[in-house]
């Protein structure tokens, strides 16, 4: 178990490039190869998440929130970087290692519905990955499965083990969710928008879940979301992402109150504020992030930016710390 206060994963200039289809034909052109197109979802990620910590990933809908977060439990490969796991570099990681590693990062992803075998009772679902990392006597198991249920708030857990998930409510499922991912007993949790299927009022619950257990149990966890205003309650830290890059990344109050990139203020001017007598200027973006984003030779998101300078156009702004724990990736900043 590593100390509280410890670093348990260290991404740094994570990568992630996926080629662009092309029909047979033009496939067959000379130099082809050569030309080959990519879509960077993740182009240069560096962030680190302590025990006990959770980090929020936010941007707009294909920023590579959840690649970055596939990568990171490595159901993803990645094009380049490196992933550190308590110090240990883990991107090359083979046969029981990975294994190994495999158990110590669960991701929790965002529909239940159809991550959820619809076969199995809740017992065996949630027993399953322990069957596949060999651990323990079915007694243990048992016991297992039920302490797990009892964690997620499914409670009295013997009143759930021989029903189906289909029979459960949509809050209920989600917990099912947390339950398969903490049975294992994982150092570092990804929730990719476990709350977005949910209901406004079962959304309050589940986020308390999430930040419970990462205290208690010292998790490390990412919280992906769009929804900047739930990441208030729930984050230590924030990290804004667009088109694959971080614009800005500190600690979520500071973010939140004195967003330093044009982008973090745009996406801040629509979260509601909660004191009726404070009302804050709407900065609203035009177009969407656009695909072609490797053609443009300066920052992403200049074509957007209301506040772009020359420089802008030509340079690509770098993630810089603006002061201590604050970082922004912007010429005007
Ligand atoms: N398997 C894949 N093959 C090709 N492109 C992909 C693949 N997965 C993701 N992408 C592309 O990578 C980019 C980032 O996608 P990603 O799903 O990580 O974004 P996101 O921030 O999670 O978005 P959302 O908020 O909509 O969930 C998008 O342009 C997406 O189309
Ligand atoms: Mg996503």
């Amino acid at each position: 178990m590593p100390e509280s206060d410890q670093v348990v994963l260290d991404i740094q200039d994570l990568k992630k490039y996926f080629p662009i289809k092309r029909g047979f034909l033009s496939s067959l052109h000379v130099g082809a190869q050569r030309r080959m197109k990519f879509i960077k979802a993740v182009d240069g990620v560096s962030l680190s998440v302590k025990r006990g910590e959770i980090l929020g990933l936010a941007g707009e809908s294909g920023s590579g929130k959840t690649t970055t977060g596939k990568l990171v439990v490595h159901l993803l490969e990645a094009s380049a970087g490196r992933i550190l796991f308590n110090g240990k570099e883990v991107l090359n990681l083979k046969g029981n290692q990975l294994k190994e590693f495999r158990r110590q990062v669960q991701m929790i992803f965002q529909d239940p519905y159809t991550s959820q075998n619809s076969r199995f009772t809740v017992f065996k679902w949630i027993q399953e990955p322990l069957l596949i990392h060999a651990l323990g006597d079915p007694e243990w198991q048992r016991a297992q499965v039920i302490k797990t249920l009892e964690i997620a708030g499914l409670k009295p857990a013997t009143q759930y083990l021989d029903t189906f998930p289909h029979e459960l409510s949509g809050g209920q499922r989600q917990r099912l969710a947390i339950a398969r991912a903490l049975v294992l007993e994982p150092q570092c949790l990804v929730a990719d928008e476990p709350t977005s299927m949910l209901d406004v009022s079962l959304r309050a619950g589940l986020i308390k879940l999430i930040r419970t257990l990462t205290v208690d149990h010292g998790l490390a966890t990412i919280y992906i979301s769009h929804d900047l205003s739930l990441m208030r309650y729930t984050c230590d830290r924030v990290a804004i992402m667009y088109l694959g890059k971080i614009m800005e990344l500190g600690p979520t109050e500071r973010i939140l109150k004195h967003p330093k990139h044009p982008y973090s203020r745009a996406l801040i001017s629509a979260v509601p504020i909660p004191n009726p007598l404070i009302r804050r200027k709407r900065v609203r973006l035009t177009g969407e992030p656009t695909l072609s984003h490797e053609l443009i030779p300066g920052c992403r998101f200049q074509p957007r930016c209301p506040e772009r300078l020359k420089r802008c156009e030509m340079d690509p702004p770098v993630l810089e710390e603006f002061e201590p724990g604050h970082q922004v990736a912007c010429w005007n900043a």
